[in-house]
């Protein structure tokens, strides 16, 4: 059972909204956000590092959740940004965010991506490999402008994790390994490419982590080797990024640290390090996604057909699914539900939460404690606010639900429902000649 807040006929309230409206305004599945929690989040992350009195940036990782007012608010918040595509550039661009904070991330980037980022004049570019290094620098001598950098490196740490969503062991796609001597190689080329600004070093452990530990490890491991290149190359970091992955509450088993915990270890080791290799205090950077909006999101759906197997299990449908969260189907990710039109009702049931499309292993939940439910009822599924509307798709042809903004009592629609006609907007007839 959660302490979510309910009015007096039982209907739960998101920013003081209830959650009843909103679906009768916007229909269901739909996508509703508490704004001040993302609010109190940011702050609460850019607090810890004032009080700690060291220079930062904290990036919001818009992969977790990105659209235009999401990007708006970020820059509202004072956050910096963390793309990892031209979409999500151009998504910024759009919203009208500042480029010199925007921070490009990606193991792949095309030449494209590279050419518009620079255009658009990027803050800085977190290189993850030679091949990208080595066409950022060409471009840069193309266009005759410098592009600041981070270089990603993998310091081994293995945060403890879904293996999905773990990124900073030895064995990743990602970033630059340490103990091979890559990076070494890395860190020459970058000083050596004088359209290159080498501002020091980013790596990321992993996502949904619950301790410090992992983030005093990388840190100490990535300042072995800065050591060694303050030594040999006389490199000096400007930046050092840790990374996101600060873990939220899904189901009342999740104890999430609060952000300023992780801003204070992350803080007090990068100190520490310094000192101990002779080297000033860089600034810190983080890059928080799934801590900033995760838990201010809930998904609302409406209750539909149900199919009771005598002591099997009974399973009730829900007009969502995989389409709009598909974390419970990659990852056996685990939420927490309620009804949000009602708390009152007949005896406790148990029941499995199954989405709409076509394939069993579409399913939501296997097992909420719910009152008899009916059809119609209204179902939240909470903390979905990250990778949720951002890992949606369109299979089985089902539009994209809406996202709303809730707070001050007032809510606001800033993505509009998928339309069918959206659906075939970029499909073409066939012609009756080309392939006869
Ligand atoms: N920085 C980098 C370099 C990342 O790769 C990520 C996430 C983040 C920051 C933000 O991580 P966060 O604070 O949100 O945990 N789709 C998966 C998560 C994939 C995360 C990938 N990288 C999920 O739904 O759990």
């Amino acid at each position: 059972v959660t302490m979510k807040k309910r009015n007096e006929q039982g209907q739960l309230m998101i920013g003081n909204i209830n959650a009843v409206t909103l679906t009768e305004h916007y229909g269901t599945p739909l996508y509703a956000y508490d704004v001040s929690q993302i609010r109190d989040k940011a702050r609460s992350f850019k607090q810890a590092f004032e009080e700690a009195g060291t220079e930062y940036q904290v990036a919001y990782a818009s992969k977790a959740f990105s659209c235009i007012a999401m990007v708006q608010l970020a820059h509202e918040e004072g956050l910096s940004l963390d793309v990892v595509s031209g979409g999500e550039l151009y998504t910024a661009q759009q919203a009208g965010f500042p480029m010199e904070r925007v921070h490009f991330h990606g193991n792949n980037k095309s030449r494209q991506e590279i050419h518009e980022a620079l255009i658009a004049g990027i803050g800085c570019f977190v290189v993850d490999n030679f091949h990208e290094m080595e066409i950022l620098a060409e471009e840069t001598r193309n266009m005759d402008v410098e592009a600041r950098i981070l270089l990603r490196v993998t310091p081994g740490v293995e945060a403890h994790t879904h293996a999905y969503i773990s990124t900073g062991g030895e064995d990743s796609k990602f970033g630059f390994d340490l103990q091979s001597g890559q990076a070494d190689a890395a860190v020459e080329k970058a000083l050596d490419h004088s359209g290159l600004h080498l501002l020091g070093v980013h790596c990321h452990i992993g996502s949904q982590i619950f301790e410090t530990t992992g983030f005093v490890q990388a840190i100490a491991t990535l300042y072995q080797y800065l050591g060694h290149w303050h030594t040999v190359y006389g490199f000096i970091p400007e930046v050092v990024n840790t990374g996101g992955g600060f873990g939220i509450r899904y189901t009342s088993n999740d104890r999430p640290l609060e952000p300023g915990a992780f801003v204070e270890a992350v803080v007090k080791a990068v100190r520490n390090e310094s000192t101990n290799h002779h080297m000033p205090v860089p600034e810190i950077w983080i890059e928080p996604g799934r801590a900033l909006v995760g838990e201010a999101g809930t998904t609302l759906y409406t209750i539909g057909s149900q199919k009771e197997i005598e002591g099997v299990r009974h399973y009730i449908s829900v007009d969502g699914g995989m389409t709009d969260n598909i974390r419970p189907a990659l990852y056996n990710a685990v939420y927490d539900a309620e009804l949000a039109n009602r708390t009152e009702g007949q005896e406790e049931k148990t029941y499995a939460i199954a989405g709409k499309g076509c394939e069993s292993g579409d399913m939501l939940m296997y097992d909420l404690p719910l009152p008899e439910v009916s059809p119609g009822d209204i179902l939240a599924v909470y903390s979905t606010g990250a990778y949720g509307f951002s890992m949606a798709s369109n299979y089985n042809r089902l539009p994209r639900p809406p996202v709303v903004f809730v707070e001050n009592e007032r809510h606001q629609l800033v993505v509009e429902r998928e339309s069918y006609a959206d659906l075939v907007r970029n499909d073409l007839p066939l012609s009756s000649n080309e392939l006869r």
